[in-house]
């Protein structure tokens, strides 16, 4: 190579490659803690209890079957949407009128103690516990079925259909949360959503979306398999926020029942798409209805061609940005749907230093 070209070669490297001096020590070019591989997080205010609420539950896993714990919140936790868990976890504390009687029970499949630590450092007075989905995860790896979308067939999307075994037999009620949505409204309000005796789960309904379609003709078309909805009214529901009956579902063995659909997919094709059919399989048509404000879904966009997408009409407790786009990918990215700047003011994610720098 001529010289002058290996000088151009060189003041590209070097133009391409931030000086290291204007980074903080043990940290990467995006930001992540060196020596962890976590993004490091902004540490949340202190959000206190109102007079009226039951004493702060300690920091930990300590206060898990505490009888002060007014609300068991249950999400899953990884790396890759751990900053949409922490931005989660911030809105549910920031609307409630009791934060700290509120207990978050964690799912992590692996890096429990890297984010144990990395919770603990955003939220210091959390009370909250990590719980293994190791145990299960090679046997759930084995019971899925490639759906459209990578990003359904994680194991630890699964991990709904497991709390039940996961967590403490005196957690009896809790609200499961998907990690790409924030709260406006106050989680206590959605947990106490009235659930009728025998019911197990209550989820918002939406008995407009096509039914049938989440189903194959193959499922259809054969009695002994249709006739799982025989008799019921049922109709869509979105799993991504529900609120749960654990002690019932326990009695009625549900987690095994979502299992023995999941093999039979294996075996025919019954159902598209992810983790939703085998829940519907189970519950459509026998589940509480919540109110739709508590699931302005879809803000993810169209999971073909990412267009951004608008609220729907009615009131808003719940912001969940399902569907392909992320708002944190859409807002690094520089081209944000509008409504992404609604996910923002509840992010925590501390970039590197010349970002700091310059603001
Ligand atoms: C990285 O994480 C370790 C372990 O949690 C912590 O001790 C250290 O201070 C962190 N470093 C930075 C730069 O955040
Ligand atoms: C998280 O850390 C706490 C102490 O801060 C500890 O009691 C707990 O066992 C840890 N959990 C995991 C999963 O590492
Ligand atoms: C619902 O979906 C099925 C299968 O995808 C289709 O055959 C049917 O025409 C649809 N019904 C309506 C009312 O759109």
């Amino acid at each position: 190579m001529p010289l002058p070209s290996l000088l151009a070669a060189g003041l590209l490297l070097f133009l391409a490659t931030p000086a290291p001096s204007s980074h903080a020590a043990g940290v990467d070019e995006g930001g992540d803690n060196v020596s962890t591989g976590m993004p490091r997080f902004r540490e949340a205010p202190q959000f206190y209890n109102s007079p009226s609420c039951p004493p702060p539950l300690p920091a930990g896993p300590g206060a898990a079957c505490s009888p002060s714990a007014l609300v068991h919140v249950a999400m899953t936790l990884d790396v890759a949407y751990l900053r949409g868990s922490v931005a989660a976890v911030l809105s549910v504390l920031q609307h409630t009128a009791c934060p700290q009687s509120i207990f978050f029970d964690f799912v992590a499949a692996s890096a429990a103690g890297r984010l144990n630590a990395t919770v603990a450092g955003a939220f210091p007075s959390l009370a909250f516990q990590i719980h293994s989905f190791s145990g299960e995860e090679l046997r759930v790896a084995g019971l899925i079925s490639t759906s459209i979308r990578a990003a359904l067939d994680r194991p630890l999307n699964y991990a709904r259909s497991y709390l039940p075994r996961l967590l403490p037999e005196c957690v009896r009620r809790v609200v499961y949360l998907d990690s790409d949505l924030v709260l406006v409204d106050d989680v206590a309000s959605l947990a106490s959503t009235p659930i009728p005796d025998g019911v197990v789960l209550a989820a918002p309904e939406y008995c407009n979306a096509n039914f049938t379609s989440y189903f194959t003709p193959t499922f259809w078309a054969n009695p002994a398999l249709s006739v799982a909805f025989e008799g019921q009214r049922a109709c869509y529901f979105n799993t991504g926020v529900m609120v749960m009956d654990l002690g019932r579902w326990r009695d009625g063995g549900y987690t095994e029942r979502i299992e023995e659909w999941m093999e039979l997919q294996k075996r025919m094709r019954i159902y598209e798409l992810g983790s939703l059919p085998p829940f519907l399989l189970v519950f459509a048509g026998r589940i509480a209805a919540v109110e739709h404000r508590w699931n302005q879904h879809g803000l993810g966009g169209d999971n073909y061609r990412g267009l951004c997408r608008d609220l729907h009409p009615g009131p808003v407790s719940l912001l969940h940005w399902s569907g392909k786009g992320k708002p944190w990918a859409r807002l690094d990215a520089g081209r944000p749907c509008p409504l992404d700047a609604l996910w923002a003011p509840y992010d925590l994610l501390l970039r590197n230093t010349i970002a700091i720098d310059e603001s």
